[in-house]
């Protein structure tokens, strides 16, 4: 367990400021180091590795694609691009490529030299059917690569439409883990919200609307060849989606602290998400070109993103599936309304890893921590403000209890009547 002293401030550690882009994939044994340095730096009073899952002999890998983060590493798109070939399909969303920034990107690979085509159609929670399309793009300009430019939804699309365009199988037979035939062609992934980390984690959710729900495929072939993380492409996020992707964030590192199968490693990148999300996402939302606070929560969103491939996340998610999937609550959104509830019914198993984590938040009560940052940054919604109706909780819980994937990581077992009850909170 961590303690604070009553008067501590939480603050940007120095390394997090608005340093120029470097690669830090061979540093990242060194950030790991660092991160945990400071866990143990600040008044660690006692190490109880038992409290949420006794995982004193547990193995765990881990893997992440090349990634180059700081202010100014989108620059570095053209020369990585060029490496993989002279196609490039681009992959965003229309809010996204509206943006001028989006233009830049491809005027810098057509400076270099590369041929581009832009699929520029990504919904949110996206379709299978976008994906197909995005495939279909892809074949027929004869893509080298893929460069995906967006938030989670068109990340996801983009790491698909991938191994597509090289194994032309449906998409269905890929949902669950493992299943993919292969690799795609190379991925680029640039985030512009921070977020779902995506542009690290071997994962894609899709809506697969025949069953109103949203579903993940989970597979090392979808981790992107490089991530190039901007937090300057945050800077035209509006406070809205800022606020609810920061909240998603903040559910991954819970998610992955408070998880039944939690490892150290993670633990230092989740608990140093949750400090960042702490001290940054309001600074972001009320104040969108403050760069310090984007660059601390694209960082957070990065850590939360390395939390997915060896833990990932628990009850939130598996909860917000349907609310995504049938009622098209944002991702984010779904989650931050969730989480305090779901807080509360895990709390009795995993107490200590709770305190840790109100701690680093500045609180002795973490729930009450989260409910105050939601409401700051405007997230505090419930259910029924989305059209949700209170006899559709019971086929929502039962569509929930099919996301094993993701239940049977949280540190307390959810039955049907828990699910029920839990979405009965939150509407
Ligand atoms: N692959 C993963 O590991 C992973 C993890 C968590 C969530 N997800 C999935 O990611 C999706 C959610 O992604 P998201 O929360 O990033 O939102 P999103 O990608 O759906 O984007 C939300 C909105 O923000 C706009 N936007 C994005 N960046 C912008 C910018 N810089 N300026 C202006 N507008 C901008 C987009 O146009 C869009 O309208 C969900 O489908 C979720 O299930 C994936
Ligand atoms: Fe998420």
């Amino acid at each position: 367990m961590i303690s604070l002293a009553p008067d501590s401030t939480i603050e940007l550690p120095n390394w997090c400021r608005n340093l120029p882009a470097v690669d830090v994939t061979t540093r990242l044994p060194a950030l790991a180091a660092i991160a945990a340095a400071v866990l143990a730096t600040e008044n660690r009073k006692e190490c109880n590795m038992n409290t949420a899952s006794g995982f004193d002999s547990r193995i765990f890998g881990f893997g992440m694609p090349r990634l180059v983060m700081g202010t100014g590493a989108r620059n570095q798109l053209a020369e990585h691009a060029q490496a993989f070939g002279q196609r490039a399909c681009v992959v965003s969303d229309p809010g996204v490529a509206a943006q001028p920034q989006f233009h830049e990107l491809l005027q810098s690979l057509q400076a270099a030299g590369l041929q581009v085509t832009t699929y520029t159609e990504v919904l949110p929670d996206p379709p299978l059917r976008i994906v197909e399309d995005c495939a279909q793009v892809a074949r027929t300009c004869e893509a080298d690569l893929i460069v995906g430019v967006g938030g989670g939804s068109a990340l996801d699309v983009a790491k698909i439409a991938a191994v597509l365009k090289q194994h032309e199988v449906p998409i269905e037979s890929m949902f669950g883990t493992d299943q993919t035939p292969g690799r795609g062609i190379p991925t680029i992934l640039l985030p512009t919200t921070a977020g779902t980390g995506s542009e690290v984690t071997p994962i894609a959710v899709l809506s697969d609307e025949a069953h109103d729900l949203k579903r993940g495929i989970v597979s090392d072939d979808l981790l992107a060849d490089y991530a190039l993380v901007d937090p300057e492409l945050c800077l035209t996020l509006p406070p809205a989606p800022t606020a609810y992707t920061g909240m998603d964030t903040l559910t991954h590192a819970i998610e992955a602290y408070t998880n039944k199968f939690a490892v150290p490693l993670i633990d230092a990148f989740a608990l140093e998400a949750v400090r960042l999300v702490a001290t940054c996402l309001s600074r972001a939302v009320h104040h969108g070109d403050d760069r310090d606070a984007r660059y601390g929560m694209s960082l957070a969103s990065l850590l939360g993103g390395l939390c997915l491939k060896s833990v990932n996340t628990a009850a939130v998610h598996a909860l917000a599936y349907p609310l995504g999937g049938r009622f098209h609550v944002p991702h984010g959104v779904a989650n931050s309304l969730l989480l305090p509830h779901v807080m509360r019914f895990n709390a009795p198993v995993a107490a200590d890893r709770y305190a840790t984590i109100g701690e680093v938040m500045g609180s002795t009560d973490c729930v009450a921590a989260v409910e105050a940052l939601s409401a700051d940054v405007g997230t505090d919604k419930r259910m029924r403000e989305f059209g949700v109706e209170q006899q559709h909780i019971s086929e929502m819980a039962t569509a929930a209890m099919e996301v094993q994937r993701l239940l049977k990581n949280n540190p307390r077992e959810v039955t049907l009547p828990d699910a029920q009850a839990i979405y009965e909170q939150a509407w």
